[in-house]
């Protein structure tokens, strides 16, 4: 593709993050890192094999950046002020939808400025991609930050083709009726000719909504319905990640290196539980320290024996529930640690830190068990990620029902997080599994994960928007 903003793309995605975000140094310098969160993970080497273009915010209030290529991927940058962060980003999107649509397990607030600054943003980002993509494009809109985008894009570029896809919950309809400017909102998604979600549910859900609130027609199937003469498309499309690319790296000698070496920074224990997340108060981050907890004031382990590492990514770190949601962690890591550590050897390793790839990767490798225990999440690409680096066919994943992780790996040990007992007796049963058990379930779950990658989610997803393949593009 050109690398000129003037109508020029053929391939458009557009998110509220670029992949990379802009860091500034304490010198004043500034510098691109990768974005946090999973969204960025499944799309970036999606991208690139498309060689599209990718519209969004740089990552700082007040950035003024020019277009460039980063890395082989063409950025369009899409500036917000210090307000529209505030209003827009940390107010609508993650005040009122995020927790909305995951299950109000915070509560969400309602507030008219923070609604009128997602309007004016969305407008804004239309207005950019109206200038990047070419006669005839696809627009590939992304996520719950950018729902309006789709109809007021169709306004502005009526000859775009436009996709959606929506990386969390959609809420059941019951939730999403409290939402004041719910008609706007599901107006907004109407625009796409394709409106993707990870569950049927959740596409069932928004079918719902869209005749009962937008006048939209049924249409003919289950899988669709009309506004006026147009059709939009539903449909579900679990996410994934670049599994091969992940078994690889798992099998490198440098990784597998490191990751012998972590169990020996640890004491070489018998066992060694793992949680990596965003630190966002739907990864159920406290679910599963109380279970560890418990299984140590119970003595069904010993700190001797089994060590929990639990990796944290910051997050939204101005957002009042998570200040709240990372002081009440670091009290519980402390609370279990002044009781069961021994200098030297803690009980719960906690690292409030994005690790780089590789190192992660060798604390997939080196992880006895993993716990993803969220009350709520839209995929979970850690589960798979953990999956996909168990080329041994070892470990065992202990994971949420109520993520859509689980719908796709059943062989997992699934918990549902607001059972304390059901989590602790589950995390006791994976520390103590049957090895031959633990490698059928292992077996079946890398089965799923490695033939269902990223890239033929994106193909599935495209080939129903009506996109020809990457490679006759
Ligand atoms: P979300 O998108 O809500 O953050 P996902 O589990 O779908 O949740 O995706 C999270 C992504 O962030 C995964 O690719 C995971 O490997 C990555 N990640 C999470 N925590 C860390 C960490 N501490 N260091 C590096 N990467 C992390
Ligand atoms: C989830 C969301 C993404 C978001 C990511 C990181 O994956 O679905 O849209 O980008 O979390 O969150 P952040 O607020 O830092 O962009």
């Amino acid at each position: 593709m050109p690398s000129g903003s003037t109508q020029s793309a053929d391939f458009v995605v557009v998110a509220n993050r670029l992949p990379v975000d802009l860091e500034k140094l304490p010198d004043g310098t500034q510098r691109w890192k990768r974005s946090p969160g999973g969204l960025v993970t499944a799309l970036e080497p999606m991208l690139r094999s498309r060689d599209g273009a990718w519209v969004g915010w740089p990552g700082l209030p007040d950035a003024d950046v020019e277009p460039l290529v980063e890395d082989g991927l063409h950025l369009h940058p899409v500036g917000l002020s210090a307000q529209e962060v505030e209003e827009y980003y940390e107010g609508f999107s993650n005040g009122t939808l995020w927790p909305l649509y995951h299950d109000v397990v915070a509560p969400p607030a309602f507030h008219r400025h923070w609604w009128q600054t997602y309007v004016r943003v969305n407008q804004r980002f239309a207005e950019v991609v109206a200038q990047v993509a070419a006669k005839g494009a696809t627009v590939w809109v992304q996520d719950y930050q950018l729902q309006l985008l789709p109809a007021a894009l169709r306004e502005l570029r009526p000859d775009l083709r436009i996709g959606f896809f929506l990386h969390i919950p959609f809420p059941p309809t019951e939730l999403f009726m409290q939402l004041p400017w719910r008609k706007h909102i599901v107006e907004g998604l109407l625009g796409a000719d394709l409106v993707g979600f990870h569950t049927p549910g959740g596409a069932r859900n928004f079918r719902w909504l869209a005749t009962r609130l937008a006048g939209a027609n049924p249409g003919h199937g289950r899988t669709e319905v009309m506004v006026g003469d147009r059709t939009v498309k539903l449909g579900a499309f679990p996410i994934s990640i670049d599994s091969g690319n992940l078994d690889r790296l798992s099998r490198n000698p440098d990784v597998l290196e490191r990751a012998k070496q972590i169990r020996a920074d640890l004491g070489d224990p018998e066992r060694v539980v793992l949680g990596v997340d965003r630190l966002d108060y739907t990864k159920g981050i406290d679910v599963r320290l109380r279970a560890f907890e418990e299984l140590l004031v119970e003595d069904r382990i010993s700190p001797e024996d089994t060590v929990m590492i639990q990796l944290a990514t910051p997050s939204r770190e101005r957002v009042e529930h998570y200040q709240k949601m990372r002081n009440d962690i670091e009290q519980s890591v402390g609370r279990i640690n002044g009781e069961y550590a021994r200098v030297g050897h803690p009980a719960v390793h906690y690292l409030h830190q994005s690790l780089p790839r590789e190192e992660l990767v060798a604390f997939f490798v080196a992880a006895d068990v993993m716990l993803v225990t969220p009350l709520r999440d839209g995929m979970n690409l850690v589960a798979k990620e953990y999956v996909a680096c168990r080329h041994d066919n070892g470990g065992v994943l202990v994971l949420s029902e109520f993520a859509g992780a689980a719908l796709e790996l059943k062989d997992a040990i699934l918990v549902n997080p607001h059972d304390t007992d059901g989590v602790k007796n589950a995390l006791h049963a994976a520390l103590t599994i049957d090895p031959d058990e633990g490698r059928r379930r292992m077996r079946a779950l890398r089965r799923q994960v490695l033939s269902h990658d990223v890239d033929r989610w994106a193909r599935t997803f495209l080939d129903a928007l009506g996109l020809p393949p990457a490679d006759e593009a």
